[in-house]
């Protein structure tokens, strides 16, 4: 590479969407100091972001987290033509998941660019790599991806497409650390680490479902009680909203080449289709209509273990095939899991806890009940149990 890529804290952050994603990092970054231009298409959603982080640094200032709104305000500017990201050292892109639409924003912000500016995109679900194609100069390209909402959430991933300058992770990950957030790094894989570990979080707790070994409240209710989670499921899946949650299984699928592991449900697809989107809709798994009478978990511990025990052995052989394909190192994964999706522990000590033996035998028992390609375990996991090892970190 002919000239040095920096990023510190003078370095001007451009933000590409100032959409959910793209308001907070920007919240993020002005708070860290630097000068922040905010650009999208659509008036209307940056009219929107500025009031809403107006009212967000204001209500800060109010609790004292903060010394003054105004100051942090000041370091922000909201553009609605695309040159007012020529200035930029970092471009950050938070706008629609499409990949031809990212690509053709890459391409034309090179343009304005200098030389030196680091390209990042916070995609959920596209290959870093080939929106890194889109750029004369691909080097410079990487993924950050934050997780929602930005400013509460530690955990950031750190991606190199193919075609990235190496030299750019360790300044990444140090802005990354300036800003206050824990990055990882991660292989440019579908899902990255957090979108395609969590998987079976959902789609083995809707398995079970839809087998009607146990309704949702049940499972909701063995995962928090007995797993630890903050949220069951189910819960969890009304929350996030079936249209981002269900895509996002989709995308993982169909880029792993249909492998069966990642296969999303019928059930979740249904609800989709009706325009059952979880809260925000009023209706997902659960109905949250006023005066609905919410239903009731089965409470029974040995019901509810063997249902935590199945959806925990598949989280943990997603992690442990992530460690094996080289997604990210055995400490990235822990972290991803813990600051990213808020586990109440990273999947590689919790198999160590119970005995990597003993989720191998879980693991073995699902395949050989249902003869699927779905609950095949990680020849690492196979591996360690042969060789009486443990992960480390
Ligand atoms: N929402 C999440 O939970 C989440 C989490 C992590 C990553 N992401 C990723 O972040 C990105 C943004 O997601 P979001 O939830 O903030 O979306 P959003 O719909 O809230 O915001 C997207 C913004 O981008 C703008 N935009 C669209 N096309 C544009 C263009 N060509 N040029 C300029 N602006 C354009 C829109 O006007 C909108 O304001 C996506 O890639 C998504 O996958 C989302």
């Amino acid at each position: 590479m002919d000239k040095e890529l920096k990023m510190d804290q003078n370095t001007i952050t451009g933000i590409i969407g100032s959409g959910a994603m793209g308001s907070g990092i920007g919240q993020v970054a002005a708070m860290a100091g630097h000068k922040v231009v905010i650009y999208d298409n659509n008036t209307a959603s940056l009219d929107k972001a500025k009031a809403s982080l107006q009212s967000t640094l204001a209500k800060l200032e109010e609790k004292g987290k903060i010394v003054s709104a105004a100051e942090i305000m000041g370091r922000l500017t909201f553009a609605p033509e695309i040159g007012a990201l020529a200035p930029c050292g970092l471009i950050i892109e938070a706008i629609v998941e499409r990949l031809e639409v990212k690509k053709a924003v890459f391409a034309e912000v090179e343009a304005l660019v200098s030389d030196t500016c680091i390209l990042a995109s916070n995609t959920s679900s596209l290959s870093i790599t080939s929106i890194a194609a889109a750029c004369k100069n691909p080097a410079r390209v990487m993924g950050l991806h934050f997780f929602n909402p930005a400013p509460l959430m530690a955990l950031v991933e750190v991606i190199p497409a193919i075609q990235t300058d190496l030299v750019l992770l360790a300044e990444a990950k140090a802005l990354i650390g300036a800003w206050g957030k824990t990055a990882v790094l991660a292989k440019d894989t579908p899902g990255f680490i957090v979108n395609r570990v969590a998987r079976p979080f959902y789609s083995e707790a809707i398995r079970i479902y839809e087998e009607g070994i146990a309704d949702m409240a049940t499972i909701d209710w063995a995962m928090t009680t007995i797993g630890g989670f903050r949220m069951g499921p189910f819960t969890l899946m009304d929350y996030i909203g079936h249209d981002v949650n269900y895509v996002v299984t989709e995308t993982v699928f169909t880029s792993f080449f249909f492998d069966p592991r990642y296969k999303p449900s019928f059930s979740q697809k249904r609800l989709l289709e009706a325009g059952w989107l979880g809260r925000k809709s009023g209706r997902g798994f659960y109905n949250y209509a006023e005066g609905v009478t919410q239903p009731q978990p089965d409470t029974d511990d040995y019901k509810g273990k063997i249902i935590v025990d199945r959806i925990l052995a598949m989280l943990i052989n997603e992690a442990a095939d992530a460690l094996y394909l080289n997604v990210a190192s055995a400490a990235d994964l822990e972290t991803a899991m813990t600051k990213g999706v808020n586990y109440p522990k990273g999947l590689l000590s919790w198999c160590n806890e119970a005995g990597l033996s003993t989720c191998l035998a879980t693991l073995d028992a699902l395949y050989d009940q249902y003869h699927e390609d779905r609950y095949r375990a990680s020849v690492i996991l196979r591996k360690y149990v042969a060789e009486n090892k443990e992960f480390i970190f």
